[in-house]
């Protein structure tokens, strides 16, 4: 097992209040509370409202993590963002974000990796704090699936949510911090997940909205065939990385997109659900904050204790996947 050199300093996130429940897509669609609890575990999601973008929630989230690691924005030397839905094209979101927080000594910049984009984030970070380029980073993800979801596409409407989780990342005092990590990518899959307009081949245009291509498409089925086996192989690769079994790790917070996704993971880890952390019920599928959420719900309902053995592991657009193994 390796000796961390990266670990939590503070954790926060953010959710918005508005809530969207099953009974109310079924008021705006041909489904039913029972499909969607039962095909995917979800019962409502949180979405945000015209003033919460990506950047003021990642803010609020990073200012509790900046609270909790008794640090103020400006100690920041690094600022990395994940997200699928940055407040504009240009610039960062990492850098809308470090202007909202008066972050003036640190350098800024996006990750895209979508749902796994956290644990990419995470990773790189680890990078530059071992590389000595970093002492003290905000590693945030931050999400507004809504302003892409197709709300007359009952097959992906139902999934998302919107969010955002945010990490302080420090040197770790060599015992605690991320003991093991794996990333993968397959672009040859990338069009069973994506947004087919609204970039630099087909800029947004008024037929892109009619022909509903702004919006994020999926091909469910085969999607979720691809994300059991990437989440399985991720989570063995953590493990072989540390050497030990599923039977000893003590939590798994894995990505949530759906629940099934989840049981066929844990089961393949040998991870009992007991020790799996489970929101998507309530917040759906959130993309890159889906894990920070829910590793910060779990430390709040007093489920994460110093010296216990965590596993992240989440899949995404592109595709990506990957997982972190830590050592709380
Ligand atoms: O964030 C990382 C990436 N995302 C994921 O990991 C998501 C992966 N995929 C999934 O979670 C699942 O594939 C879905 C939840 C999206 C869909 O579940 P499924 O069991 O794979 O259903 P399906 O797409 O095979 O569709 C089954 C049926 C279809 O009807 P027919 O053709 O059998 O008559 C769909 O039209 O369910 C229908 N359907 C719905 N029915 C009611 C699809 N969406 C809905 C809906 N309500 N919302």
């Amino acid at each position: 097992m390796k000796r961390p050199v990266a670990a939590f300093a503070g954790l926060g996130t953010y959710s918005p209040g508005k809530i969207l429940t099953n009974a109310d897509f079924e008021r705006m669609l041909d489904t039913s509370d029972t499909w969607i609890r039962e095909r995917t575990g979800i019962r409502e999601r949180h979405i945000a409202g015209p003033d919460e973008t990506v950047a003021v929630m990642a803010r609020e989230a990073s200012l509790l993590a900046l609270q909790e690691a008794g640090l103020a924005p400006t100690d920041l030397d690094g600022i990395i963002v994940s997200t699928a839905t940055p407040d504009r094209p240009l610039p960062s979101a990492a850098c809308d974000l470090q202007a909202l927080l008066g972050a003036t000594n640190a350098a800024a910049f996006d990750i895209g990796a979508a749902c796994s984009g956290w644990l990419y984030a995470l990773l790189v970070g680890e990078s530059l704090l071992a590389s000595g380029f970093a002492k003290r980073l905000l590693v945030v993800g931050s999400e507004k699936l809504s302003a892409i979801t197709d709300y007359t596409d009952r097959s992906t409407a139902v999934l998302f949510g919107d969010g955002a989780g945010a990490a302080v990342l420090t040197a770790s005092d060599g015992t605690r911090g991320i003991i093991a990590g794996h990333l993968k990518s397959d672009g040859r899959l990338a069009e069973l997940l994506y947004r087919p307009g609204g970039g630099s081949v087909a800029p947004p245009s008024e037929q892109m909205l009619k022909d509903r291509s702004y919006f994020i498409k999926m091909a469910g089925r085969e999607v979720f065939k691809s994300a059991v086996r990437s989440m399985a192989d991720a989570a063995d690769r953590a493990l072989e990385q540390a050497g030990i079994t599923g039977e000893q790790v003590d939590l798994m917070i894995p990505h949530q997109a759906n629940i099934r996704i989840i049981e066929a993971t844990a089961e393949h880890a040998h991870i009992p659900m007991e020790r799996v952390f489970i929101n998507v019920d309530r917040f759906g599928n959130t993309s890159s904050a889906s894990i920070p959420l829910a590793l910060d719900e779990a430390r709040r309902a007093g489920l994460v204790k110093p010296g216990m053995t965590i596993l992240l592991v989440a899949f995404g657009a592109g595709f990506t996947w990957g997982s972190i193994l830590l050592r709380w």
